[in-house]
């Protein structure tokens, strides 16, 4: 060894001895324990009323903290999430619909000429910058433009009409953020393009009610019409004229809208405009013979279908491509609220869902003249409702994964674990397990923290014997099978739980 090599040596050595101790003092500091407790005290719940840890302390400085409005979604929520997405696939599939992804990034002109240029969505809360060739692109604030743009670029009018085709997805709004409100959320929805018949409008909602109904949730639809085209311009003139007298009760932002967009003054949630838009006139009585029969034959189908709705000529939606048919869908807790004189449904930003009829929005876009309908459910606020009702009637959807847990003790048993395992996971079983763990009392603390059923344990002994102990972990009994029957034996068992 050279001379320098020898000293590098005892370089590393030294370093390595201060490191050493230093990491001593940390683990044995009691400042260090008072951080811990610090941590474990900012356990917290989110918005959805699930638990999470806020605390920001990295190994190395701060770590950078998550955005604002913006979540992270943990596997303690997943029971949650795939049941809302299966139940929605499920109910897709079962109406005919085919999955639709699309770019969350768009060029950001699909949504200005879409949702309108003087809406809250496009004014003041679509996520919109420079590509790096000087493009303007965006995060999508919705899908119903994308579906549409989608539906043009691929020729999709050329397939059979209807076309139906459902999505879930992350959307992206720079909202205020508070309970139900995020910058980044999820929709589920449904889009029908080619077709103008009141019963594919009903359809829609009866989509979007039995999803909710079929994850256990009461819902009422709140519905009305807003015409065409030139019913609304009529309306508005009418409207505008009511507004003006009226300007010094509205909100600041109502008296811009009032210039820009006077429709979107009824969709304004500002406490102190709610006596002003409840004496406004109402959009229904300014449409056309059309579209008021085609509105009647709507609300028929509804009452076919059996679907609780309630009129409500205020609602206008704040999106501009829509026409004739708008509808927004309500817990029913919440309604019953309003009813009470609680709370009213505009105070809060609490709708699960919401959607309606845009019979120009792909002509709007460049395509042949299309009519078309939709809805979107906002998922982050059907999950919310569920959690809720759940630990109202003391229900749990947390279910562990799994049943089984797998403990072994030994490098040999710790092999022979691996493969048992596998062959378990091929046959559809699944099991926990930590092989990096080889005491068995940490195994089996694990164990319990999983909430398992059954523990499989596996030691020398049982190696060389090819068998496996099965502990039930409720009574504490413990059964030595054959190796080559566990497959069997488990099954067994599970198929009495279902029982
Ligand atoms: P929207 O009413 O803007 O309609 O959104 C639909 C649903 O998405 C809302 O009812 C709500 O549940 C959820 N949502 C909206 N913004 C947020 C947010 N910031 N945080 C959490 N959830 C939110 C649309 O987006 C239309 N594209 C619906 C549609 C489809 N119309 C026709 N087809």
């Amino acid at each position: 060894m050279t001379k320098n090599k020898k000293i590098e040596k005892k370089k590393i050595k030294k370093v390595m001895k201060v490191k050493n101790k230093k990491s001593e003092v940390r683990k044995s500091s009691p400042q260090r324990e008072i951080k811990k407790e610090v941590k474990e005290e900012k356990v917290e719940k989110n918005e959805d009323g699930f638990e999470q840890d806020t605390s920001l302390k990295g190994g190395k400085g701060k770590t950078p903290s998550l955005l604002r409005g913006m979540k992270d979604i943990l596997p303690k929520e997943e029971s949650y999430w795939k049941k809302i997405y299966h139940t929605a696939e499920d109910i897709a599939e079962a109406y005919g619909y085919g999955y639709l992804e699309t770019p969350v990034m768009e060029d950001a002109a699909l949504f200005v000429r879409s949702l309108g240029k003087g809406t809250d969505v496009i004014e003041k809360e679509m996520y919109v910058f420079e590509d790096k060739d000087g493009s303007k692109v965006a995060l999508r604030p919705e899908m119903t433009a994308s579906a549409a743009r989608a539906y043009i670029m691929h020729g999709m009018h050329s397939y059979p009409q209807p076309v139906k085709m459902w999505y879930f997805g992350s959307m992206f709004r720079h909202d205020r953020p508070q309970a139900g409100r995020y910058r980044q959320f999820h929709q589920f929805g449904c889009e029908t393009f080619g077709d103008r018949d009141p019963v594919i409008d009903a359809e829609l909602i009866v989509v979007a009610f039995n999803l909710l109904n079929d994850l256990g949730i009461k819902s009422t639809v709140y519905i009305n019409s807003i015409g065409n085209l030139e019913d609304r311009q009529r309306y508005i003139v009418e409207l505008v004229g009511y507004l003006r007298a009226k300007r010094s009760y509205l909100c600041e932002d109502c008296k811009k809208r009032l210039v820009k967009n006077p429709l979107r003054v009824l969709d304004c949630k500002q406490e102190e405009c709610r006596p002003v838009i409840e004496e406004a006139p109402q959009i229904i009585d300014w449409l056309s013979e059309q579209s008021r029969t085609y509105f009647m034959k709507v609300l028929e189908y509804l009452d076919e279908l059996e679907v609780p709705y309630v009129l409500k000529p205020t609602l206008v939606r704040g999106l501009d491509y829509y026409t004739d048919t708008v509808f927004e869908l309500y817990k029913d807790e919440e309604t019953g609220k309003e009813k009470e004189g609680e709370a009213t449904i505009e105070g809060r930003q609490t709708a699960l869902g919401g959607g309606g009829r845009y019979d120009l929005l792909v002509e709007q876009l460049g395509g042949q003249a299309t009519p078309g309908c939709g809805f979107s459910l906002g998922v982050e606020r059907v999950i919310s409702a569920l959690r809720k009702q759940n630990e109202e009637q003391g229900k749990t959807m947390e279910e562990p994964r799994s049943k089984i847990f797998f403990a072994q003790l030994g490098e040999q048993a710790r092999r022979k674990a691996l493969g048992l395992i596998e062959n378990l996971r091929k046959s559809g079983i699944k099991v926990y397990h930590n092989l990096g763990k080889s005491a068995l009392k940490g195994q089996m603390e694990l164990a319990d923290k999983y909430k398992v059923l059954y523990t499989l344990i596996l030691g020398q002994k049982e190696v060389q014997d090819g068998t496996v102990i099965i502990r039930d972990m409720e009574s504490g009994i413990q059964e030595i099978v054959d190796q080559k029957k566990l497959k069997q034996q488990l099954e067994k068992k599970l198929l009495n739980l279902t029982k």
